[in-house]
């Protein structure tokens, strides 16, 4: 078999790396002796000329560095503050410099120089994210040949917004040099053909192939799953003594994100308000809990959005808050899987309402970790990737805080029968469509390009 080359912005490091992505392509990586490159994270004052090697894991993993110039331009400059506000449907948040796409231009070349030298020629290439869109560009540039496809985690802009970028022909150029494109959701996939229709050459071929800018590729959609058996089984044994203890014996409603401007977390909190206002009969019936672990503090767009949430869930607590119950408990760090797996499991309600999502694991891992007898309601965005195919969900939209509001007392209000029937939905799709199967269907696909 092929050897298997992952990049990726991120390197999962650490002596027993986890989480869905690794845990996924793990199998495929150790059987085909396959290496992992990403960054090493922190940016450095003068970066070496070649990769770092890490021993540890079952596969090889090897990691660039950066400067802090060119980890200013290219993460925090053009990927964070350019491409994450674009595909998130939020224009007015870019920040475009001439020197952000430059230093993205620069870093992802350096990445095709450092990597060549270590591929072979039967190698497959599997590129993750926005971080990289130039890869495959530049190491054809240097005469790599070999299968090399990308996976988008986010969503893909439409023509309107994709307008917004100095120059959208160029993200079509590099995109072009794939051979395989992998989104998140049928949308995406909608979107990336209408925005190159209108704003690149695109003509569609048979069998999900096309030809972009004169080179025929395929593009299709993977939606990206969680590792489920694990996470039923973290969410089973879950220690017990982390338990949300109520006075009053209120339920828990549960939202997990990082926090991003895409999440909608103040919008989830403005509901919520609306819900206290207007529906007496839950106060202290219902308690919910906001993890937000903080995340890009150094993007000008997330400046402001702690100060936020923390004024907006102060209001409510003032407002509503008796002397044997708090309405929102805002926890603003991350904390460890198995107790998260715990607190997901106890939640009445899970809450997941972004704006604009690629997927949205969260929504998956609250699924997975209900008991099965006395399961809870997942609360979902009509705007996450995950609302594709979890449509037993209470689908809802995330700007209007009356339809939000509810949601929440009609997941309060629902019968036991009625949650039983749209969990064991949403648990078989969870189940069948692991992030196992996400990557073993995309890389029949990529040997198939
Ligand atoms: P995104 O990739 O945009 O952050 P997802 O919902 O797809 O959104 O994935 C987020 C992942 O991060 C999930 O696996 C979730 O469990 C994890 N996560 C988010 N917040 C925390 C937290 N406070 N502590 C631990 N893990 C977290
Ligand atoms: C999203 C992106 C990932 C990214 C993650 C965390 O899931 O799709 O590529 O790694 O957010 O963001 P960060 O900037 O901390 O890597």
């Amino acid at each position: 078999m092929s050897r298997l080359v992952v990049v990726s912005n991120r390197l999962p490091l650490g002596d027993n790396p986890s989480g869905g992505l690794v845990v996924a392509l793990q199998d495929a990586l150790r059987s085909s002796g396959g290496l992992w490159v990403g960054f090493a994270g922190e940016p450095v004052e003068s970066p070496e000329d070649e990769l770092a090697w890490h021993p540890g894991a079952a596969f090889q993993r090897a990691s660039f560095d950066l400067t802090q110039e060119d980890y200013e331009a290219y993460y925090l400059g053009y990927s964070n503050s350019v491409l994450w506000p674009l595909c998130h449907g939020r224009v007015d948040l870019m920040r475009i410099l001439p020197g952000h796409v430059e230093g993205y231009r620069r870093v992802n070349e350096r990445i095709a120089k450092l990597l060549v030298p270590h591929l072979r020629p039967d190698d497959r290439i599997w590129v993750q994210d926005y971080h990289l869109f130039a890869l495959a560009f530049e190491l054809r540039k240097l005469g790599v040949e070999c299968p090399i496809g990308h996976f988008l985690h986010i969503p893909f802009p439409g023509p309107a917004d994709c307008a917004a970028l100095p120059n959208p022909g160029e993200l079509f150029d590099w995109l072009s040099h794939y051979d395989l494109l992998g989104f998140q959701a049928g949308r995406d996939l909608s979107n990336f053909t209408e925005s190159a229709r209108q704003l690149a050459e695109i003509e569609p071929l048979h069998d999900h192939r096309l030809l972009l800018q004169g080179r025929v590729l395929r593009a299709d959609v993977y939606p990206i799953g969680i590792d489920t058996a694990a996470f039923i089984e973290e969410a089973r044994t879950a220690p017990d003594e982390d338990r949300m203890r109520s006075l009053t014996g209120a339920q828990m409603m549960i939202g997990v994100d990082r926090l991003d401007y895409s999440k909608g977390i103040p919008h989830r909190f403005r509901a919520f308000q609306l819900l206290m206002e207007n529906n007496s009969d839950l106060h202290e019936k219902i308690s919910f809990l906001q993890i937000a672990p903080p995340t890009r503090e150094a993007v000008e767009a997330y400046q402001d959005i702690r100060e936020e949430t923390e004024h907006l869930a102060g209001r409510i607590n003032g407002q509503f808050a008796t002397v044997n119950w708090t309405p929102i408990r805002f926890i603003h760090r991350p904390i460890p899987r198995n107790v998260l797996a715990g607190l997901y499991r106890q939640a009445r309600i899970g809450l997941v309402t972004p704006l604009a999502d690629g997927m949205n694991l969260v929504a998956k891992e609250y699924v997975a970790a209900q008991d099965v007898s006395d399961p809870g309601v997942l609360i979902l965005s009509r705007f996450a990737g995950a609302a594709e195919t979890m449509g037993d969900a209470l689908i809802i939209n995330p700007h209007d805080p009356w339809e939000l509001a509810e949601a929440i007392a009609r997941a309060m209000r629902m019968t036991a029968n009625e949650r039983r029937r749209r969990h064991s939905a949403l648990l078989r799709d969870v189940v069948e469509h692991d992030v196992g199967w996400w990557s073993a269907t995309y890389l029949d696909a990529l040997a198939a390009a």
